[in-house]
């Protein structure tokens, strides 16, 4: 498969094609409002063992399931705490993923054997018209990592999922173009099999806003990611649960990527626009805030590798909120 085959208009006609494909177990990546993803049919322990060779990624690390809407879940997810019912309602669709209790129909092939399964509505047009698409004829739902090969940097365009992947796919397999994605880093990952919720993995959903949509204290809200806590929060440890993104060496370019420290002649530079650059730094980034940063780090990564640099330096954002969702992923890009 080669660049020229991407289906570059996710029209009616294209969308209900690849919703097709995957009830017959094909791959088709798709564009979320986070990263793209590599979907296959849930359901399908062939087609997901396909996805698992194309990514390189071992067979033991659970993948999130994405469906359509906020109803679907009752096929994936049982026992279903009144805190999660309440972080669905409020930020699905949307970039956040919740670790619930699995239900019958959920293989060990999607979850690693464990007894839970992680589920995510994404907020994105291509994305939901595929899944209903998918849905309505007979689909349950689309198990999907992020497009890349494992450890790599999560895609963010289409041609970033051609790049990393694109030796790897078939002829019956699909990556449909939705542009570059909105937020950038891979959704938050929220533990809901306890008596409260535990971020694994931070993202644009922050603790103040789970907080805010369950009515629990933030101090009840355990984080188990490096990177550091925005609020004084504790650091439970979760070593019962695996989370391939949690890996201390991941969401890596092949450049070397060193962080806060001054760059220096040949070396690329990412950095707030407030920041200068100072002579003969490539500088691969300027975004004006947070959010911003979150959406270009990757693909400005991976325009140092197509570069053929071999340093990037980062000035990393300060705050809360995305800002250590950002942290988190450059302290394992950096490891
Ligand atoms: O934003 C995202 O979440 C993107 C888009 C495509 O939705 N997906 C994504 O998938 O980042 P992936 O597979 O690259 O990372 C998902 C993480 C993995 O680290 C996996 O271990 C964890 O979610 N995960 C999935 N199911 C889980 C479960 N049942 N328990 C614990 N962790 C789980
Ligand atoms: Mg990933």
């Amino acid at each position: 498969m080669n660049q020229s085959e991407f289906q570059s208009h996710t029209t009616a006609d294209a969308l209900r094609d690849a919703a097709k494909k995957l009830a017959q177990g094909a791959l088709v990546a798709f564009p979320t409002e986070t990263v793209y993803g590599l979907g296959v049919d849930a359901t399908n322990s062939a087609a997901v063992a396909r996805m698992y060779a194309v990514k390189g990624r071992p067979a033991d690390h659970p993948v999130i399931v994405h469906v359509s809407s906020v109803q679907m879940i009752s096929h994936w997810a049982i026992d279903i705490p009144d805190y999660a019912t309440a972080l669905a309602r409020k930020y699905w669709p949307g970039p956040m993923t919740l670790i619930l209790k699995r239900s019958d129909l959920v293989g060990d092939f999607i979850t690693g054997g464990q007894d839970s399964v992680g589920l995510r509505v994404p907020d994105h047009s291509v994305a939901i018209a595929l899944l209903a698409a998918f849905e309505s004829i007979g689909g349950k739902g689309v198990a999907a990592p992020s497009a890349n090969r494992f450890g790599h940097l999560s895609p963010t365009t289409a041609a970033a999922v051609g790049q990393e992947l694109s030796d790897f796919l078939d002829a019956e397999d699909v990556i449909l173009d939705g542009g570059s994605c909105d937020v950038g880093v891979e959704s938050t990952i929220i533990d809901c099999t306890g008596e409260f919720p535990r971020v694994l993995r931070p993202g644009a959903i922050s603790v103040a806003m789970i907080a805010d949509a369950t009515d629990i204290a933030i101090e009840s809200i355990y984080t188990n990611y490096i990177g550091g806590s925005d609020d004084g929060l504790n650091n439970a440890a979760a070593d019962d649960i695996r989370v391939s993104g949690s890996l201390e060496n991941h969401y890596a370019p092949d450049a070397r990527v060193l962080l806060d420290v001054v760059p220096t002649v040949g070396q690329g530079f990412i950095a707030l626009a407030s920041i200068d650059t100072p002579p003969g730094v490539i500088r691969l980034g300027s975004p004006v805030n947070d959010e911003e940063f979150a959406r270009i780090l990757y693909s400005s990564m991976r325009n140092a590798d197509d570069q053929g640099l071999t340093e990037i330096v980062v000035a990393q954002p300060v705050r809360g909120g995305i800002a250590l969702a950002i942290r988190d992923r450059l302290k394992r890009a950096a490891h």
